[in-house]
């Protein structure tokens, strides 16, 4: 094994008690490479060949105001895995923010909880106020990976193999890009949206597998609103308008608070993959807000064509303050999947009537959820949820739901070990839907270490199959992804073409 050390970046951040940034959020400030993880539990499996990719929100500097976990800089943990050996790295992602805070060696924007106005210099996202950190996903389309904010900034590329910085995507509309694109293999097209205060308030749009802005157009909404996901089927691009969003009045003083708007349903726009807006259709729900999509589909019944969408619905999207947290008491809650009470369930939109009808698939608190990739866009019949830890963003466990039978499967952490978002890795020459490995990252509290951990995606009950140290403790983070070094080999080579043309 040997670790490679880079030049440390430079951090005014202090030790803190601050209950994201210390624990299993202690931000890491350190970049590294090592060429082969040691191996400290069983065998990592022979049978997968690809990337797994994790996003964190990992501040470098002191906050001018009140941290949210949000507010991190970002900074991305790769594990590559071929021939049952893994190799690690990690990267600040090298935004114009970022630089531009390294340059001043401190903070120079305000965050979430801080007043409009905080910033040093001019604001972005959404709110219009806030860094723009690309801390929130990380996705890989046509051989490069795109980390994305939240609050709607640049795409900002990375190769998914060197973690090498690429600057901002060149396709990124002035209107920014929300995490949450969903990339189709089947076209090589990935399509995205966007939100702001001003009208339409949300843009959608698609990009080739060459990279180029392929197709941009307005969602008209009624106003500013806080989507977070979007869903794809082969034909249907899927965003949303929910109740959850900005009081209005306060708005207009510069405060940004999200509140329940009481008997405002909840809406979806089914739009084709390259449609215009009059080609829109819309169909209400109950209301609610929900974070993430795990699947949505396309089926054909004798009452009609539907299309069929599953997430996690809100029992509760305006949660009780945690008391205890004191001044933080807002932000523990809205971060807290047992604040907010997400449970798993299924809209069904019949493309003849325009009805909507709903299901609840399980009652289990959980959130973060994925299936088998080779399912997305069919019905697919499993999905890997987390649980956290009942008032933190700190997942503590896996439920594996069988949505055919509605059995589930449960794994629980030891106490003080947490995991990240777990995508499932469909095994060479898989026989079933659930024949793979969900592969995650561990941080152990206990031993103040961290790991690669791998699970069997069929029989999760069992804990980690595998467990490979890294060469340090890393903070607890986002959003995750997965891609094959065949579909890398396979974007390399339809580039190759496409510029010998
Ligand atoms: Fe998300």
């Amino acid at each position: 094994m040997t670790i490679t050390r880079h030049p440390p970046v430079k951090t005014s951040l202090e030790p803190s008690n601050h209950p994201y940034l210390s624990g299993p959020w202690t931000p890491c400030h350190e970049e590294v490479d090592v060429d082969e993880l040691e191996v400290i539990e069983g065998a990592i499996p022979d049978d997968i060949d690809g990337i797994y990719l994790r996003n964190t929100e990992n501040p470098v500097h002191q906050p001018l105001g009140r941290h949210h976990p949000f507010d991190g800089d970002a900074m991305v943990h790769q594990v590559s895995i071929s021939g049952g050996k893994a190799s690690y790295r990690n990267r600040f992602i090298r935004t114009h923010c970022f630089t531009e805070e390294q340059i001043a060696g401190k903070s120079l924007w305000g965050g979430l909880m801080d007043p409009h106005g905080t910033s040093a210099r001019p604001g972005y996202g959404a709110h219009e106020g806030l860094k723009d950190t690309g801390s929130t996903d990380i996705i890989v389309h046509a051989g490069t990976a795109y980390a994305t904010f939240y609050q709607c900034g640049e795409a900002w590329m990375l190769d998914p193999v060197t973690l090498a910085n690429k600057g901002k995507a060149p396709w990124g509309p002035v209107d920014g890009v929300s995490a949450h694109p969903k990339v189709d293999e089947a076209t090589g097209e990935m399509m995205f949206f966007n939100y702001s205060k001003y009208a339409p308030y949300m843009h959608y749009g698609v990009v080739d597998r060459e990279g180029n802005l392929a197709h941009y157009v307005p969602i008209p909404l009624p106003g500013p609103r806080l989507p977070h996901d979007m869903a794809i089927t082969k034909n249907w691009s899927i965003l949303n308008d929910m109740p959850l969003f900005w009081d209005a009045n306060l708005l207009e003083r510069n405060i940004h608070a999200a509140r329940i708007h009481e008997g405002v349903p909840t809406r979806f726009a089914l739009i084709p993959r390259h449609g215009a807006p009059e080609d829109i259709r819309w169909f209400e729900a109950s209301p609610t807000y929900v974070l993430h999509w795990t699947n949505a589909y396309e089926v054909s019944g004798s009452d009609g064509d539907e299309v069929v969408l599953e997430g996690y619905y809100q029992d509760k999207p305006m949660p009780d303050p945690i008391e205890e947290a004191g001044e933080y008491s807002h932000m523990m809650a809205y971060v807290d999947e047992h604040s907010f009470q997400s449970r798993l369930h299924r809209w069904r939109f019949n493309l003849k009537t325009g009805e909507t009808t709903e299901e609840r698939l399980s009652d289990r608190i959980v959130e973060f959820g994925m299936i088998n990739p080779d399912y997305l866009m069919q019905k697919s019949r499993y999905i890997w949820s987390t649980t956290t830890r009942p008032g933190w963003f700190l997942f503590n466990g896996y439920v594996r739901h069988d949505t055919e039978t509605g059995g589930e499967q449960v794994y629980q952490l030891p106490e003080g070990v947490y995991a990240s978002e777990s995508p499932m890795v469909p095994r060479k020459g898989a026989s079933s839907e659930d024949d793979g490995y969900l592969v995650t990252f561990l941080i152990d509290e206990n031993t103040g270490t961290s790991q690669l951990a791998i699970l069997d995606a069929s029989d999760i009950a069992k804990g980690p199959i595998c467990r490979a140290a890294l060469p340090h403790k890393i903070s607890s983070g986002v959003h995750t992804c997965w891609v094959e070094h065949s579909q890398l080999a396979a974007d390399a080579e339809f580039k190759r073409k496409a510029q010998a043309a």
